[in-house]
């Protein structure tokens, strides 16, 4: 035995009780969103083959999937959505007989309390696969799609969403949506931008998932370069400034750092998103019996939440919050 602090410390933390006690950081389900793709047709669940766990849901069956994350104390939700065409200028994205606009007007309708958020972008809609309207020369025209972009978040808006989330990178999009909603009387309605987004590999899973990989080139002209953690905070900060009430950071895990910067330089809540290459690294790590399934997955989550994130947005949302409720 020895009489040092830290050595006493180790000792007294061997009790469970006081260990808990002294947690600084936690995680709980309250805290996580899950994100969800929503599907055309009818009775559809269908599984994403690059995503094992996780489905395309048509909005009928979105019961299935939104009852058992609410028991599992799980609020908020995030969607994507598969629409039934697909043009030049994404324009399925702000059309309301579309999945996503379908779903939120449902779930609005069905589950008071339920937090909706959309995820606004154009990549998904758009036959090209860039996340903005195209100029002649093939590269996306910014403000241009700020106009598109309006759009898609005013009708998110009123088919339900409490919050519109930006994900397209856009120069100076956060300040014509809040406008745009604005105008339509819509200020309550809150902005979840992406604000630190990095140009990242780890979205190779979802592009699958939502059938919105680039057609030709890649996103690098509009994602942050991740070699520049100057230049993201600063756009990241302007996002803030122009009237953001939730910065998403993204790739979660790879940005740790990010998160710890702004959480120093903005008073607003962070969302860190894990995305859905650090779901399959994860998921498929624990698969072939490499990594503890439950240890794995708090800590995981409890590092972002340890970077600075208020919130975290993750596929696991469900299993995790089942595994804290334990
Ligand atoms: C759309 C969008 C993407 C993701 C969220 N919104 C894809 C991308 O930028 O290519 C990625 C989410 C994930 O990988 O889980 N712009």
């Amino acid at each position: 035995m020895s009489g040092f602090p830290a050595v006493r410390m180790r000792r007294l933390r061997e009790n469970s009780t006081l260990r808990n006690m002294l947690a600084e950081v936690t995680i709980e389900p309250r805290q996580l969103i899950l994100p969800i793709f929503v599907c055309p047709g009818e009775g559809v669940s269908d599984p994403i083959p690059s995503m094992p766990g996780v489905s395309h849901w048509s909005v009928d069956r979105l019961p299935e999937v939104v009852e058992p994350a609410r028991g599992a104390g799980i609020n908020a939700f995030l969607f994507f959505g598969l629409p039934t065409y697909k043009d030049a200028d994404g324009t399925s994205a702000f059309d309301p007989e579309q999945p996503v606009q379908r779903a939120l007007s449902f779930l609005r309708e069905k589950y008071p309390g339920i937090f909706l958020i959309a995820d606004t972008c154009m990549c998904e809609y758009a036959s090209h696969g860039h996340c903005g309207r195209l100029s002649p020369d093939g590269s996306v025209d910014n403000d241009k799609t700020l106009v598109l972009l309006s759009k898609v978040a005013v009708s998110q808006a009123e088919a339900g969403a409490d919050m519109v989330a930006p994900s397209d990178m856009m120069d100076g999009r956060v300040a014509a949506i809040r406008a745009a909603l604005d105008e339509k009387g819509m200020s309550a309605v809150g902005i979840m931008s992406y604000a630190a987004k990095l140009a990242s590999a780890f979205y190779g899973p979802f592009r699958d998932a939502a059938g919105s990989a680039p057609s030709f080139g890649d996103r690098r002209g509009y994602q942050l370069p991740p070699t520049n953690p100057r230049e993201i905070i600063r756009d990241a900060l302007m996002d803030a400034d122009e009237g953001a009430d939730i910065l998403i950071v993204k790739p979660a895990g790879p940005c740790l750092d990010i998160a710890a910067r702004l959480r120093e330089r903005t008073s607003l809540p962070l969302a860190g998103y894990a995305v859905s290459g650090e779901y399959m690294m994860i998921r498929s790590a624990i698969s072939s019996g490499a990594l503890d399934r439950e240890r794995a997955l708090i800590e995981y989550h409890t590092a972002i939440r340890r970077s600075g994130c208020d919130l975290v947005i993750t596929y696991f949302a469900v299993e995790l919050a089942r595994i804290l409720g334990a």
